[in-house]
């Protein structure tokens, strides 16, 4: 059984591909080809934003967008302790400090109530992350940043194709990330990432700093970078949305299927009103998570911590004081949390295998 399956997938779309592919090759646009553009428009279309600027990684699309909103040394940038490590990487990046904000308990998702005290007038923007595939709850974190004037930057890097009060994740704030890392709900064939936003400043400032800051050829009215999407990538997304929205049906059918078998045993998603979910990870919590990853892997089940440090903790991070009970909503979950196989293809049979093993166990 695979963690997540691309090879089903790509059967799937393989005609369709080897279609777009032959072009490329056939015409060596390898860099900002036309599909790059069409993405573009294809991905505004599907988020309903004014702008999308696809880029090389949801690494990238984060670190950008904190360059666009003007983070320098010395801001501060508040998000959860509870991610994967780059959201906090790239404030770093940027000579600005992390501000951690302990998550909610039932959908591990920034707390924001806990916000408004860790704002000070050093803070430039903040970063809630759509963890696992739902959106953070996203009207209270954009009315405080609104009081106080500070840009939100959605970190959907697990979440595209989620809703949240009918509208898109990536759509939700002042720019919204997306990540198509192969694994991701959706994948490219190697790293790729996009920013959305509403705001044309904001717009025409990511285009130029993917592009070494260039506002025309060899013209840099500022300091960017290469963040540029490959042609090849934008090919491969464009076909993979093709089917996008059924999977995404999928994804939810088969987390409801889980969540139906495993409700009893241990502590399964929470979806919150308003949310859809993506389940870019199917996390449940066991208190003796360690010993039940063993125990699956020996019955051929693959899964994963997501994650197993929270931020705070990290070495690098040993400089902030944020020692353990820092976050302790955060590091309980990072104790408990256990990611099952998840993907579109997955078979009833599978889910019942999986569901069976952990209940054995729970
Ligand atoms: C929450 C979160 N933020 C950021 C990223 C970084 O995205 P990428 O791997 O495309 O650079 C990821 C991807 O793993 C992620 O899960």
């Amino acid at each position: 059984m695979d963690f997540v399956d691309l090879k089903t997938q790509r059967d799937r779309i393989k005609p369709g591909l080897d279609r777009r592919l032959a072009r490329i090759l056939d015409s060596c646009q390898f860099i900002m080809g036309p599909e790059v553009a069409e993405l573009d428009k294809t991905l505004a279309e599907y988020i309903d934003a004014k702008h999308a600027i696809s880029l090389s990684s949801g690494t990238d699309a984060l670190l950008l967008s904190l360059m666009a909103v003007g983070v320098k040394p010395g801001d501060e940038v508040i998000t959860t302790p509870f991610t994967f490590f780059a959201t906090a990487e790239v404030v770093s990046l940027l000579g600005a400090t992390p501000v951690f904000v302990d998550i909610e308990q039932d959908t591990c998702n920034i707390d924001p109530a806990r916000i408004e005290s860790a704002i000070t007038g050093k803070t430039k923007a903040i970063i809630p992350v759509s963890l696992y595939g739902q959106c953070a709850d996203m009207d209270p974190i954009n009315q405080i940043a609104a009081a106080r004037g500070v840009p939100v930057i959605e970190d959907g890097a697990q979440s595209f194709g989620a809703d949240h009060k009918g509208k898109k994740s990536c759509g939700l704030s002042t720019i919204g990330c997306a990540s198509f890392f192969p694994s991701k709900p959706l994948g490219c064939y190697g790293d790729g990432g996009a920013c959305f936003t509403n705001d044309d400043k904001i717009a025409d400032t990511l285009r130029q700093l993917l592009n070494h800051g260039q506002d025309r050829r060899y013209n840099h009215p500022q300091i960017g970078t290469n963040a540029r999407m490959d042609t090849i990538q934008a090919a491969v997304l464009l076909e993979k949305l093709t089917i996008f929205p059924d999977e995404v049906k999928a994804r939810a059918r088969i987390g409801a299927r889980y969540t139906q078998l495993l409700n009893d045993a241990v502590v399964t998603p929470t979806i919150a009103p308003g949310n859809t979910h993506v389940y870019a990870q199917y996390t449940i919590r066991m208190e003796n998570r360690d010993q039940a990853q063993q125990e699956l892997s020996k019955k051929g089940i693959p899964t994963a911590i997501h994650y197993p440090i929270p931020v705070h903790l990290q070495p690098v991070y040993g400089h902030l004081g944020l020692g353990q009970g820092s976050f302790p909503v955060a590091e309980a979950a990072a104790a408990e949390v256990i990611s099952l196989p998840m993907h579109p293809y997955l078979s009833d049979e599978e889910i019942e295998r999986v569901a069976e093993a952990v209940k054995d166990i729970s």
